[in-house]
């Protein structure tokens, strides 16, 4: 993923398959006109990268020109055009041949047909690398078309956004950001690990529980594992800064994601706001805070069962895990109210099989 001015684009099209329309586009070409020896005229900015690879594979003569006819304003065709600058050599008589890198609307082949048309030229062809059918709202053939492309805005190869992009080798497509970012909220022990398990395999998520992330640096003794151990043995919040440094690195560790589920992270107002930060900054959001409701003694009893096996320690004492309850009552409860002012929060019921649980979380996130 690149980022251009305020947006993000993604890989599209690589080197390989460009190279390959090119030398397909020059061949037919050739094989019309190689003995008129044609004049190709450039249509720039755009086509500048094309024009060139595409004349190292046109080995006939011919004479070659460029021209500028703008039409774009930011991601979509604006309609307004341009007049023609550049043309001085005399092409009546001639078979002139137009290069454009793309064809989207075709808004400008009225011009370049009625231009060329008045000037005499004997003969008038275009050929454009990229062509979005989808989006072409003229009669004119397109005599010759590398690529046939979605109605997607791209950058690279010649091509840009407001200016940037033109340098990238291969062609990048805008990112529209439709990533699901759950944060799977609740009490200690209401099922948040165990229903992370589940969602991250149905909507291809990233999980990132920060209580999994201490204990794996606990059990490998680093420099961050023994500060962490300190408090989680206890059932205190790590702090702050820690945590939130540890949760975005775990956030760069994954450009490539579908969308995250948070889980144990936020648990305090300044871990909400620096997510909420982070992630504007990544052109990323929460889209749901999902929270499993059960009643304390329920996770008590849940919790000790599981401290017989799970060697955690902050599972073996009931005064430890009510302190992992005050701590949730204190720091992170009021979460509840900063999701539902941005209308983010939603409930379910944390009790039952936890194919129940998972089939009520679902019906939220199918919902978004
Ligand atoms: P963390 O690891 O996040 O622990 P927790 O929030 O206390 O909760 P658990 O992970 O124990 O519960 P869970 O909701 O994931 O439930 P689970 O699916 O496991 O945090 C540990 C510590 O790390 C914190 O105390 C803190 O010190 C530190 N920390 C972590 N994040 C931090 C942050 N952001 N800021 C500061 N400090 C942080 O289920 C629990 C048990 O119940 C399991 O045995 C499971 O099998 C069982 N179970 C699950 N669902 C059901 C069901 N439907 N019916 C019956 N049993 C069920
Ligand atoms: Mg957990």
């Amino acid at each position: 993923m690149i980022k251009l001015h305020d947006k993000y684009f993604k890989k599209f099209i690589s080197q390989e398959q460009i190279q390959e329309a090119v030398a397909k586009m020059a061949m037919e070409i050739a094989k019309d006109v190689k003995e008129e020896q044609p004049i190709f005229v450039g249509i720039l900015n755009g086509v500048f990268m094309f024009f060139a690879d595409f004349m190292k594979v046109y080995n006939y003569p011919c004479e070659m020109t460029f021209v500028k006819l703008s039409s774009y304003h930011g991601t979509s065709s604006s309609g307004e055009i341009k007049e023609l600058i550049g043309l001085s050599q005399d092409i009546e008589g001639r078979t002139v041949i137009v290069l454009e890198d793309i064809i989207d609307t075709g808004n400008t082949l009225d011009e370049l047909h009625a231009i060329f048309k008045a000037k005499k030229v004997k003969d008038f062809k275009i050929g454009t690398l990229f062509f979005k059918p989808e989006a072409y709202q003229k009669q004119h053939k397109i005599d010759y078309i590398g690529m046939e492309i979605p109605n997607e805005f791209i950058v690279g190869y010649g091509l840009d956004y407001d200016e940037l992009g033109r340098n990238l080798p291969e062609v990048y497509q805008l990112h529209t950001n439709n990533m699901i970012n759950l944060i799977l909220f609740g009490k200690p022990g209401a099922g948040k690990g165990t229903q992370a398990n589940f969602l991250k395999e149905k909507y291809n998520l990233v999980h990132i529980s920060t209580g999994d992330v201490f204990r794996y640096n606990i059990k490998n003794g680093t420099e961050l594992g023994v500060l962490a151990k300190s408090y989680i043995d206890k059932g205190d919040l790590v702090p702050d800064e820690v945590t939130i440094n540890m949760l975005q690195a775990e956030v760069e560790k994954n450009p490539e994601a579908n969308g995250f589920i948070f889980d144990g992270f936020p648990r305090t107002t300044a871990q909400a706001e620096a997510l909420d930060n982070f992630l504007t900054t990544k052109d990323m959001g929460i889209s749901a805070t999902i929270a499993l409701e059960a009643d304390d003694e329920i996770l008590i009893q849940r919790l000790l069962e599981r401290g017989k096996v799970s060697g955690r320690a902050d599972d073996q004492d009931e005064a430890k895990i009510r302190n992992r309850f005050d701590e949730y009552n204190q720091k992170t409860a009021p979460l509840i109210d900063f999701y539902k002012k941005q209308n983010k929060f939603h409930s379910v019921n944390g009790i039952g099989t936890i194919e129940e649980i998972t089939v009520r979380l679902s019906s939220v996130i199918d919902e978004l």
